[in-house]
Protein backbone atom coordinates (compact mmCIF):
# COMPACT_ATOMS: atom_id res chain seq x y z
CA UNK A 1 0.00 0.00 0.00
CA UNK A 2 0.52 3.41 -0.46
CA UNK A 3 2.63 5.48 1.93
CA UNK A 4 0.16 7.45 3.67
CA UNK A 5 2.32 10.18 5.08
CA UNK A 6 2.54 11.04 1.92
CA UNK A 7 -0.55 11.95 1.21
CA UNK A 8 -0.90 14.10 4.60
CA UNK A 9 -0.86 17.67 3.24
CA UNK A 10 -2.49 17.61 -0.45
CA UNK A 11 -2.33 21.72 -0.23
CA UNK A 12 0.70 21.67 -3.06
CA UNK A 13 -1.76 20.19 -5.02
CA UNK A 14 0.01 16.85 -5.92
CA UNK A 15 -1.77 13.64 -5.67
CA UNK A 16 -0.39 10.08 -5.97
CA UNK A 17 -1.44 8.28 -9.07
CA UNK A 18 -2.52 4.96 -6.68
CA UNK A 19 -5.02 6.57 -4.65
CA UNK A 20 -7.40 5.95 -7.70
CA UNK A 21 -6.18 1.85 -8.16
CA UNK A 22 -4.83 0.82 -4.85
CA UNK A 23 -6.66 -2.39 -3.38
CA UNK A 24 -5.71 -1.80 -0.24
CA UNK A 25 -6.10 2.09 0.40
CA UNK A 26 -9.55 1.25 -1.39
CA UNK A 27 -10.48 -1.57 2.05
CA UNK A 28 -9.39 1.55 3.84
CA UNK A 29 -11.52 4.13 2.56
CA UNK A 30 -14.23 1.88 2.66
CA UNK A 31 -13.99 2.25 6.12
CA UNK A 32 -12.79 5.10 6.98
CA UNK A 33 -14.26 7.26 4.62
CA UNK A 34 -17.42 6.02 3.64
CA UNK A 35 -17.76 4.59 7.38
CA UNK A 36 -17.30 7.82 8.81
CA UNK A 37 -18.86 10.19 5.90
CA UNK A 38 -22.44 11.26 5.74
CA UNK A 39 -23.50 9.84 2.42
CA UNK A 40 -26.87 10.04 0.66
CA UNK A 41 -29.54 8.15 1.24
CA UNK A 42 -32.95 9.21 -0.81
CA UNK A 43 -34.84 11.96 -1.10
CA UNK A 44 -38.28 12.97 0.32
CA UNK A 45 -40.37 12.20 -2.79
CA UNK A 46 -38.93 8.18 -3.78
CA UNK A 47 -40.55 7.16 -0.24
CA UNK A 48 -44.27 8.98 -0.46
CA UNK A 49 -46.29 6.37 1.74
CA UNK A 50 -45.58 4.34 5.28
CA UNK A 51 -43.60 1.20 4.01
CA UNK A 52 -42.68 2.78 1.13
CA UNK A 53 -39.10 1.90 0.87
CA UNK A 54 -35.63 1.88 -1.77
CA UNK A 55 -32.38 0.24 -2.11
CA UNK A 56 -29.41 2.08 -1.80
CA UNK A 57 -25.55 1.74 -0.69
CA UNK A 58 -23.15 3.40 1.67
CA UNK A 59 -20.28 2.65 -0.09
CA UNK A 60 -20.54 -1.16 -0.83
CA UNK A 61 -22.56 -1.61 1.85
CA UNK A 62 -26.98 -2.54 0.66
CA UNK A 63 -29.03 -0.47 2.30
CA UNK A 64 -32.75 -0.72 2.67
CA UNK A 65 -34.58 2.81 3.21
CA UNK A 66 -37.62 2.96 4.74
CA UNK A 67 -40.37 4.75 5.51
CA UNK A 68 -41.91 4.34 8.74
CA UNK A 69 -45.64 4.02 9.60
CA UNK A 70 -45.38 7.41 11.50
CA UNK A 71 -43.86 9.27 8.92
CA UNK A 72 -39.97 8.93 10.31
CA UNK A 73 -37.44 7.58 7.55
CA UNK A 74 -35.50 4.87 8.65
CA UNK A 75 -32.43 2.63 7.03
CA UNK A 76 -30.40 -0.25 7.81
CA UNK A 77 -28.01 -2.88 6.18
CA UNK A 78 -29.92 -5.14 4.06
CA UNK A 79 -28.40 -8.10 5.02
CA UNK A 80 -30.20 -11.01 7.05
CA UNK A 81 -28.83 -11.76 10.06
CA UNK A 82 -28.83 -15.22 9.90
CA UNK A 83 -26.67 -15.83 7.29
CA UNK A 84 -25.82 -12.64 5.63
CA UNK A 85 -28.32 -12.86 2.48
CA UNK A 86 -29.59 -9.84 1.14
CA UNK A 87 -32.89 -9.39 2.90
CA UNK A 88 -34.82 -8.01 0.14
CA UNK A 89 -33.41 -8.42 -3.60
CA UNK A 90 -36.16 -5.26 -5.17
CA UNK A 91 -34.74 -1.92 -6.01
CA UNK A 92 -38.23 0.18 -4.74
CA UNK A 93 -41.46 -0.69 -3.42
CA UNK A 94 -43.86 -0.86 -0.73
CA UNK A 95 -44.11 -3.23 1.99
CA UNK A 96 -45.44 -4.25 5.52
CA UNK A 97 -42.20 -6.23 6.34
CA UNK A 98 -39.17 -8.13 4.56
CA UNK A 99 -38.82 -11.82 4.15
CA UNK A 100 -35.38 -13.16 3.63
CA UNK A 101 -35.84 -15.37 0.25
CA UNK A 102 -32.85 -17.91 2.21
CA UNK A 103 -34.77 -19.16 5.12
CA UNK A 104 -37.55 -17.19 5.59
CA UNK A 105 -36.43 -15.06 8.53
CA UNK A 106 -38.56 -11.80 8.30
CA UNK A 107 -38.08 -8.39 9.47
CA UNK A 108 -40.19 -4.90 10.10
CA UNK A 109 -40.08 -1.57 8.81
CA UNK A 110 -37.55 -0.60 10.43
CA UNK A 111 -35.38 -3.83 10.26
CA UNK A 112 -36.46 -5.53 13.53
CA UNK A 113 -36.25 -9.31 13.42
CA UNK A 114 -39.94 -10.34 13.57
CA UNK A 115 -40.51 -13.95 12.07
CA UNK A 116 -38.66 -16.72 12.17
CA UNK A 117 -39.76 -19.86 10.75
CA UNK A 118 -39.65 -22.85 12.81
CA UNK A 119 -38.81 -20.87 16.13
CA UNK A 120 -40.36 -23.55 18.54
CA UNK A 121 -39.46 -27.07 16.72
CA UNK A 122 -35.96 -26.01 15.53
CA UNK A 123 -34.99 -23.21 17.62
CA UNK A 124 -36.77 -24.92 20.68
CA UNK A 125 -38.14 -21.06 21.91
CA UNK A 126 -34.16 -20.06 22.14
CA UNK A 127 -33.72 -18.24 19.79
CA UNK A 128 -33.41 -13.65 21.19
CA UNK A 129 -35.37 -12.02 18.52
CA UNK A 130 -34.68 -8.65 19.48
CA UNK A 131 -31.24 -9.38 19.93
CA UNK A 132 -30.63 -10.11 15.79
CA UNK A 133 -32.83 -7.55 14.25
CA UNK A 134 -30.60 -5.75 10.82
CA UNK A 135 -27.81 -3.59 11.42
CA UNK A 136 -29.41 -0.16 11.86
CA UNK A 137 -28.00 3.27 10.32
CA UNK A 138 -27.68 5.07 13.29
CA UNK A 139 -27.67 8.24 12.47
CA UNK A 140 -29.99 9.75 9.81
CA UNK A 141 -30.40 13.56 8.84
CA UNK A 142 -33.74 15.14 6.84
CA UNK A 143 -31.85 18.47 5.28
CA UNK A 144 -35.07 19.90 3.52
CA UNK A 145 -36.25 16.55 2.24
CA UNK A 146 -32.65 15.10 1.73
CA UNK A 147 -31.72 11.95 3.51
CA UNK A 148 -28.05 11.37 4.51
CA UNK A 149 -26.95 8.55 6.93
CA UNK A 150 -23.95 7.89 8.95
CA UNK A 151 -22.59 4.84 10.68
CA UNK A 152 -20.76 6.76 13.23
CA UNK A 153 -21.67 8.29 16.37
CA UNK A 154 -17.94 10.77 15.96
CA UNK A 155 -19.11 12.57 12.98
CA UNK A 156 -20.21 16.14 13.84
CA UNK A 157 -24.18 16.82 12.85
CA UNK A 158 -25.08 16.94 9.57
CA UNK A 159 -25.35 20.48 9.49
CA UNK A 160 -22.00 21.09 10.71
CA UNK A 161 -20.83 18.58 8.52
CA UNK A 162 -22.16 20.89 5.11
CA UNK A 163 -20.36 23.91 7.14
CA UNK A 164 -20.25 26.62 4.65
CA UNK A 165 -21.89 24.24 1.67
CA UNK A 166 -25.28 24.98 3.42
CA UNK A 167 -25.55 28.40 1.75
CA UNK A 168 -25.14 26.54 -1.56
CA UNK A 169 -26.67 23.33 -1.40
CA UNK A 170 -30.10 25.25 -0.20
CA UNK A 171 -29.84 27.27 -2.98
CA UNK A 172 -30.82 23.62 -4.43
CA UNK A 173 -32.84 22.50 -1.32
CA UNK A 174 -34.96 25.95 -1.37
CA UNK A 175 -34.74 26.63 -5.00
CA UNK A 176 -38.67 26.48 -5.42
CA UNK A 177 -41.51 27.01 -3.41
CA UNK A 178 -42.75 23.68 -2.49
CA UNK A 179 -39.60 21.58 -2.56
CA UNK A 180 -37.85 19.49 -5.85
CA UNK A 181 -39.09 16.01 -6.58
CA UNK A 182 -37.58 13.39 -8.43
CA UNK A 183 -38.18 11.49 -12.08
CA UNK A 184 -39.42 8.51 -10.58
CA UNK A 185 -36.95 5.26 -11.01
CA UNK A 186 -33.23 5.69 -11.17
CA UNK A 187 -31.14 5.56 -13.85
CA UNK A 188 -27.61 3.02 -13.32
CA UNK A 189 -24.21 1.85 -15.41
CA UNK A 190 -21.48 1.16 -14.34
CA UNK A 191 -17.85 2.50 -15.46
CA UNK A 192 -14.58 1.14 -14.91
CA UNK A 193 -12.89 4.01 -13.04
CA UNK A 194 -12.95 4.93 -9.74
CA UNK A 195 -15.29 6.84 -7.74
CA UNK A 196 -13.09 9.90 -6.66
CA UNK A 197 -12.80 10.83 -10.49
CA UNK A 198 -16.12 11.81 -10.83
CA UNK A 199 -16.76 12.80 -7.33
CA UNK A 200 -13.87 15.23 -7.76
CA UNK A 201 -14.62 16.55 -10.80
CA UNK A 202 -18.12 17.52 -9.91
CA UNK A 203 -16.34 19.37 -7.29
CA UNK A 204 -14.08 21.01 -9.00
CA UNK A 205 -13.29 20.51 -12.41
CA UNK A 206 -15.09 23.21 -14.71
CA UNK A 207 -11.43 23.03 -16.96
CA UNK A 208 -12.97 19.87 -19.10
CA UNK A 209 -16.22 21.26 -20.04
CA UNK A 210 -15.06 23.19 -23.65
CA UNK A 211 -12.71 20.72 -24.48
CA UNK A 212 -14.23 17.59 -23.27
CA UNK A 213 -17.77 18.39 -24.25
CA UNK A 214 -16.88 20.38 -27.59
CA UNK A 215 -18.33 18.35 -29.51
CA UNK A 216 -21.43 18.36 -28.03
CA UNK A 217 -22.04 21.57 -27.44
CA UNK A 218 -21.06 22.58 -31.10
CA UNK A 219 -23.73 19.43 -32.18
CA UNK A 220 -26.50 21.41 -29.21
CA UNK A 221 -25.85 24.68 -30.66
CA UNK A 222 -27.22 22.96 -34.11
CA UNK A 223 -25.35 26.42 -36.07
CA UNK A 224 -22.89 26.04 -38.35
CA UNK A 225 -19.76 27.05 -37.78
CA UNK A 226 -20.29 27.34 -34.24
CA UNK A 227 -17.58 26.71 -31.52
CA UNK A 228 -17.24 25.40 -28.11
CA UNK A 229 -17.08 28.38 -25.68
CA UNK A 230 -15.84 29.19 -22.04
CA UNK A 231 -14.05 32.19 -21.21
CA UNK A 232 -11.41 30.71 -18.42
CA UNK A 233 -11.63 34.26 -16.67
CA UNK A 234 -15.59 34.40 -16.81
CA UNK A 235 -17.17 35.47 -13.59
CA UNK A 236 -18.24 33.20 -11.08
CA UNK A 237 -16.88 30.55 -8.54
CA UNK A 238 -15.22 27.63 -7.05
CA UNK A 239 -16.12 26.77 -3.52
CA UNK A 240 -14.62 24.39 -1.08
CA UNK A 241 -14.82 24.04 2.72
CA UNK A 242 -14.86 20.43 4.67
CA UNK A 243 -14.32 18.25 1.50
CA UNK A 244 -17.45 19.62 -0.24
CA UNK A 245 -17.07 21.57 -3.86
CA UNK A 246 -19.01 23.16 -6.03
CA UNK A 247 -18.82 26.25 -8.67
CA UNK A 248 -19.50 27.31 -12.34
CA UNK A 249 -19.19 30.21 -14.47
CA UNK A 250 -22.57 32.19 -13.60
CA UNK A 251 -24.86 32.87 -16.92
CA UNK A 252 -24.90 34.70 -18.74
CA UNK A 253 -21.19 33.96 -18.97
CA UNK A 254 -22.86 29.66 -18.90
CA UNK A 255 -24.67 30.12 -21.92
CA UNK A 256 -22.44 28.29 -24.16
CA UNK A 257 -24.07 27.68 -27.80
CA UNK A 258 -26.52 25.32 -27.48
CA UNK A 259 -27.23 25.15 -23.67
CA UNK A 260 -30.05 27.29 -24.08
CA UNK A 261 -31.76 24.62 -26.28
CA UNK A 262 -31.69 21.83 -24.24
CA UNK A 263 -34.90 22.10 -22.31
CA UNK A 264 -36.86 24.21 -25.29
CA UNK A 265 -39.22 27.33 -25.10
CA UNK A 266 -41.38 25.73 -22.92
CA UNK A 267 -39.32 25.58 -19.96
CA UNK A 268 -37.05 28.51 -21.03
CA UNK A 269 -40.66 30.58 -20.95
CA UNK A 270 -41.95 28.86 -17.64
CA UNK A 271 -38.32 29.98 -15.73
CA UNK A 272 -38.55 33.31 -17.00
CA UNK A 273 -42.08 33.73 -15.42
CA UNK A 274 -40.88 32.29 -12.33
CA UNK A 275 -37.44 34.31 -11.99
CA UNK A 276 -38.27 37.02 -9.94
CA UNK A 277 -40.07 34.96 -7.46
CA UNK A 278 -36.71 32.80 -6.98
CA UNK A 279 -34.51 35.97 -7.06
CA UNK A 280 -36.99 36.71 -3.81
CA UNK A 281 -36.07 33.82 -2.24
CA UNK A 282 -32.87 32.57 -2.36
CA UNK A 283 -31.50 35.49 -3.57
CA UNK A 284 -30.45 36.21 -6.78
CA UNK A 285 -26.61 35.24 -6.37
CA UNK A 286 -27.05 32.16 -4.96
CA UNK A 287 -29.70 31.34 -7.59
CA UNK A 288 -26.85 31.66 -9.90
CA UNK A 289 -24.55 29.44 -8.24
CA UNK A 290 -27.12 26.92 -7.75
CA UNK A 291 -26.92 26.16 -11.24
CA UNK A 292 -23.44 24.88 -11.20
CA UNK A 293 -21.61 21.51 -10.55
CA UNK A 294 -21.20 20.03 -6.92
CA UNK A 295 -20.02 17.36 -4.61
CA UNK A 296 -21.18 16.53 -0.85
CA UNK A 297 -18.19 14.99 -0.17
CA UNK A 298 -17.85 12.16 -0.79
CA UNK A 299 -20.19 11.25 -3.59
CA UNK A 300 -23.25 13.18 -3.66
CA UNK A 301 -23.23 15.43 -6.83
CA UNK A 302 -25.48 17.57 -8.65
CA UNK A 303 -25.38 19.72 -11.94
CA UNK A 304 -27.59 22.32 -11.51
CA UNK A 305 -28.07 23.96 -14.73
CA UNK A 306 -29.16 20.39 -16.22
CA UNK A 307 -31.23 19.24 -12.98
CA UNK A 308 -29.20 15.81 -12.55
CA UNK A 309 -28.17 14.74 -9.39
CA UNK A 310 -26.46 11.88 -8.78
CA UNK A 311 -24.04 9.13 -6.44
CA UNK A 312 -21.09 7.62 -7.44
CA UNK A 313 -21.50 4.53 -5.25
CA UNK A 314 -17.12 2.46 -5.00
CA UNK A 315 -17.31 -1.42 -6.72
CA UNK A 316 -13.73 -1.71 -6.45
CA UNK A 317 -10.72 0.82 -6.81
CA UNK A 318 -11.22 0.83 -10.67
CA UNK A 319 -15.16 0.59 -10.79
CA UNK A 320 -17.72 2.72 -9.87
CA UNK A 321 -21.68 2.65 -10.38
CA UNK A 322 -23.55 5.68 -11.17
CA UNK A 323 -26.85 6.52 -9.62
CA UNK A 324 -28.41 9.57 -11.35
CA UNK A 325 -32.28 11.39 -10.74
CA UNK A 326 -33.02 14.30 -12.44
CA UNK A 327 -35.14 16.96 -10.25
CA UNK A 328 -37.39 19.16 -10.86
CA UNK A 329 -39.79 21.92 -9.28
CA UNK A 330 -42.28 20.11 -7.75
CA UNK A 331 -45.39 22.45 -8.44
CA UNK A 332 -44.33 23.20 -12.34
CA UNK A 333 -46.86 22.29 -14.48
CA UNK A 334 -46.55 18.78 -16.28
CA UNK A 335 -45.02 19.88 -19.72
CA UNK A 336 -42.68 22.28 -17.88
CA UNK A 337 -41.29 18.44 -16.24
CA UNK A 338 -41.30 16.78 -19.27
CA UNK A 339 -39.40 19.44 -21.13
CA UNK A 340 -36.83 18.74 -18.06
CA UNK A 341 -36.80 14.98 -17.91
CA UNK A 342 -36.46 14.95 -21.81
CA UNK A 343 -33.66 17.67 -21.59
CA UNK A 344 -31.68 16.23 -19.33
CA UNK A 345 -32.40 12.52 -20.59
CA UNK A 346 -30.52 13.95 -23.63
CA UNK A 347 -27.48 15.58 -22.10
CA UNK A 348 -26.67 13.49 -18.76
CA UNK A 349 -27.90 10.45 -18.81
CA UNK A 350 -25.97 6.80 -19.50
CA UNK A 351 -26.40 7.33 -23.62
CA UNK A 352 -26.37 11.93 -22.85
CA UNK A 353 -24.03 13.73 -24.95
CA UNK A 354 -22.64 15.49 -22.27
CA UNK A 355 -22.46 12.12 -19.94
CA UNK A 356 -20.61 9.83 -22.10
CA UNK A 357 -18.09 12.44 -22.98
CA UNK A 358 -16.95 12.05 -18.75
CA UNK A 359 -16.90 8.26 -18.83
CA UNK A 360 -14.60 7.83 -21.42
CA UNK A 361 -12.06 10.51 -19.92
CA UNK A 362 -12.03 8.52 -16.38
CA UNK A 363 -12.33 5.05 -18.37
CA UNK A 364 -9.37 6.34 -20.55
CA UNK A 365 -7.29 7.76 -17.07
CA UNK A 366 -8.07 4.53 -15.70
CA UNK A 367 -6.41 2.24 -18.60
CA UNK A 368 -3.54 4.20 -18.19
CA UNK A 369 -2.85 3.26 -14.52
CA UNK A 370 -2.70 -0.50 -15.12
CA UNK A 371 1.45 0.31 -16.03
CA UNK A 372 3.40 0.50 -12.73
CA UNK A 373 5.66 3.27 -14.17
CA UNK A 374 2.17 5.65 -14.94
CA UNK A 375 1.32 5.25 -10.89
CA UNK A 376 4.59 6.68 -10.11
CA UNK A 377 5.21 10.30 -9.62
CA UNK A 378 2.15 13.10 -8.76
CA UNK A 379 -0.89 14.24 -11.38
CA UNK A 380 -1.09 17.78 -10.91
CA UNK A 381 -4.23 19.85 -9.07
CA UNK A 382 -2.60 23.16 -8.02
CA UNK A 383 -4.89 25.11 -10.44
CA UNK A 384 -5.37 28.26 -8.81
CA UNK A 385 -3.03 27.85 -5.86
CA UNK A 386 -2.67 30.87 -3.72
CA UNK A 387 -5.77 32.46 -5.03
CA UNK A 388 -8.12 31.92 -2.93
CA UNK A 389 -10.34 34.30 -1.14
CA UNK A 390 -12.67 34.00 1.65
CA UNK A 391 -16.08 35.58 1.95
CA UNK A 392 -15.98 37.76 -1.55
CA UNK A 393 -18.58 38.18 -3.91
CA UNK A 394 -21.73 37.66 -2.25
CA UNK A 395 -20.66 34.36 -1.52
CA UNK A 396 -19.80 32.67 1.10
CA UNK A 397 -16.64 30.51 2.63
CA UNK A 398 -13.05 29.79 0.58
CA UNK A 399 -13.42 30.09 -3.36
CA UNK A 400 -11.50 30.79 -6.31
CA UNK A 401 -12.43 32.05 -9.71
CA UNK A 402 -14.79 29.58 -11.18
CA UNK A 403 -11.99 27.44 -13.40
CA UNK A 404 -10.15 26.42 -10.64
CA UNK A 405 -8.65 23.13 -8.65
CA UNK A 406 -8.98 24.63 -5.69
CA UNK A 407 -12.09 22.43 -4.71
CA UNK A 408 -10.17 19.14 -5.89
CA UNK A 409 -7.45 20.13 -2.94
CA UNK A 410 -10.33 20.57 -0.57
CA UNK A 411 -11.70 17.47 -1.76
CA UNK A 412 -8.56 15.18 -1.53
CA UNK A 413 -7.15 16.87 1.80
CA UNK A 414 -10.70 15.89 3.67
CA UNK A 415 -10.80 12.59 1.89
CA UNK A 416 -6.41 12.20 2.78
CA UNK A 417 -7.86 12.75 6.88
CA UNK A 418 -10.32 10.60 6.77
CA UNK A 419 -8.88 7.69 5.16
CA UNK A 420 -5.47 8.26 7.62
CA UNK A 421 -7.61 8.06 10.43
CA UNK A 422 -7.69 11.61 11.80
CA UNK A 423 -10.07 11.86 14.51
CA UNK A 424 -12.94 14.50 13.28
CA UNK A 425 -11.36 16.83 16.64
CA UNK A 426 -7.86 16.51 15.07
CA UNK A 427 -9.23 17.47 11.58
CA UNK A 428 -11.02 20.45 13.24
CA UNK A 429 -8.16 22.05 14.93
CA UNK A 430 -5.90 21.82 12.33
CA UNK A 431 -8.30 23.42 9.73
CA UNK A 432 -9.08 26.09 12.12
CA UNK A 433 -4.95 26.22 12.41
CA UNK A 434 -5.03 26.65 8.54
CA UNK A 435 -7.68 29.41 8.44
CA UNK A 436 -5.59 31.13 10.74
CA UNK A 437 -2.39 31.41 8.45
CA UNK A 438 -4.56 32.41 5.85
CA UNK A 439 -5.70 34.91 7.57
CA UNK A 440 -2.40 35.91 8.90
CA UNK A 441 -0.84 35.89 5.25
CA UNK A 442 -3.94 38.09 3.77
S1 LIG B 1 -29.96 -16.06 5.43
FE1 LIG B 1 -31.81 -15.04 5.75
S2 LIG B 1 -33.07 -16.49 6.67
FE2 LIG B 1 -31.20 -17.54 6.42
FE1 LIG C 1 -18.14 17.02 -17.98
Amino acid sequence: MIDLNGIADVRGGLVPPEIYSDPDLYQLELQNVFGRSWLFLAHDSQLPKPGSFLQTYMGEDPILVVRQRDGEVKAFLNQCRHRGMRICRTDAGAAKTFTCSYHGWAYDLAGNLINVPGEEAVYHGELDKSRWGAHKVPRIANHKGFYFGCWSDETPEFTDYLGDMAWYFDGLADRWDNGLELVPGTSKWVIDCNWKFAAEQAASDMYHAPISHASAQIALSAEAGAQAYLPYDAPGRQFTGNGHGTGGPWPPALVMPGTDKVYGPVYENWLADNQQELHRRIGETRALAALGHATIFPNFSWLGITATMRVYHPRGPEQMEVWTWTYMPKDAPEEVKESLRLGTQYTFSPAGVFETDDGENWTEVQRVLRGWKARTGSFNVQMGLGHEERDVHGVPGLTNQSVAETAARGFYQRWSDLVRGLSWQEIAERDAKRAAEEVKSA
